[in-house]
């Protein structure tokens, strides 16, 4: 039995995984407490981390009807992430493995996203895609085994799929987080209304950016419309607006993941992260797939968004595939390499 520790941004999530078997997920967020600061305040969540680790570990092992001492390894996000933050459930894992006496693994936040739906979905083919789209990631790889082999296709150079998303809502004059606001909005307006550009797919950005993404020019684009309507004393439509918008957003992700399939003969797709919640993704990926033959596998929202599940899943994977502990003297690592699956080796 596997203990999977997330506190990487402002979720406290906690879970008890089984081989394959979700046993419990408990997660705490502090989002209401960084909403009216219109973004992530980095000490806000370090210090909800040290309240709320605790409560959830004990409510994860009630509810399981477990005790720590099952608990046969502890796997822990190392990074991407806040420093802060990261450092709270680090400290934590350290401290119970040691007090276990237990192996204990740093992992990958990133890929976690991706691993947590074998928990849904069951064991990955032999070759798979993972598309990852968050507030802070947009990211293709390219996996052959979720614990050892992990290739990097491409990322975005600037704003993450969900960043987008929270920028444009903050244009439209919608709360923080933007993503679901102007996703809300999106479903009443015409996605022609207004012809967004889609970075990095022109054919000469094929050479070295093929899977790159990069959505600034995007959200200067939406800021220069919707300029031009205010600068003109006109009312901003802003449906229309979120809806072109989000169909240049879905359109350039799931175009490129299309062509990575073709390129590297995949034919299933993982897609996770809190923006895998965008129904246009959504609607956009189930249409090209299908007709491209290629089998998508997404967890429900509730394992998409950070939680404990994904960090334990991983670890299991790690566990399986027989990799050595992290060393006691591993620490975070807020900018941990995609393809590095494990802290500290
Ligand atoms: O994975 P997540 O919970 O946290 C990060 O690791 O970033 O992702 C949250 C991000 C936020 O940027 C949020 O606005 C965006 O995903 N998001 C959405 C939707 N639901 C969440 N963006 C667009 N449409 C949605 N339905
Ligand atoms: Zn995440």
């Amino acid at each position: 039995m596997v203990l999977g520790i997330e506190t990487s941004c402002d979720e406290t999530g906690v879970a008890l995984v089984r081989g394959h078997d979700l046993l419990v997920d408990v997660t705490a967020s502090s989002m209401d407490a960084h909403a009216r600061f219109g973004g992530i305040v980095p000490e806000v969540a370090s210090r909800a981390h040290l309240e709320a680790f605790e409560p959830t570990l004990k409510e994860a092992l009630a509810r399981a009807g477990v005790h720590l001492e099952d608990v046969g390894a502890i796997a822990v996000t190392s990074g991407p992430g806040l420093v802060g933050s990261l450092t709270v459930g680090v400290a934590a894992a350290k401290a119970l493995a040691m007090g276990l006496d237990v192996p204990l693994y740093g992992v990958n936040h990133v890929l976690g996203h991706v691993a947590v739906d074998v928990l849904v979905h069951g064991p990955f083919p032999e070759k798979f895609l993972g598309l990852v789209v968050s507030g802070g990631h947009t990211s293709l790889l390219l996996i052959r085994d979720i614990a050892t082999d992990v290739v990097e296709l491409g990322q975005t150079l600037d704003d993450a799929a969900g960043e987008a998303f929270d920028k444009v809502g903050r244009l439209l004059g919608l709360p923080y987080p933007g993503g679901p606001h102007v996703d809300r909005l999106a479903q009443e307006g015409s996605a022609e209304a207004f012809a967004f550009p889609r970075g990095l797919t022109r054919p000469k950005d094929q050479a070295a950016h093929a899977y790159n993404f990069s959505f600034s020019g995007l959200k200067t684009a939406v800021a220069r419309v919707v300029e031009s309507f205010e600068d003109a004393g006109a009312d901003v439509p802003a449906a229309d607006i979120a809806a072109s918008f989000s169909e240049a957003v879905a359109d350039v992700l799931i175009t490129k993941t299309v062509a990575a399939c073709r390129e590297h003969e995949v034919d299933t797709v993982v897609i996770g992260g809190g923006f895998s919640a965008n129904s246009r993704l959504r609607e956009l990926a189930a249409e090209r797939f299908n007709a491209e033959g290629i089998t998508l596998r997404l967890p429900p929202v509730r394992y998409c968004t950070d939680n404990g599940a994904m960090i334990a899943a991983l670890g299991s994977a790690v566990v399986d595939a027989d990799l050595p502990p992290s060393p006691w003297e591993f620490t975070t690592d807020s900018a941990m390499e995609l393809t590095r699956v494990l802290a500290g080796t």
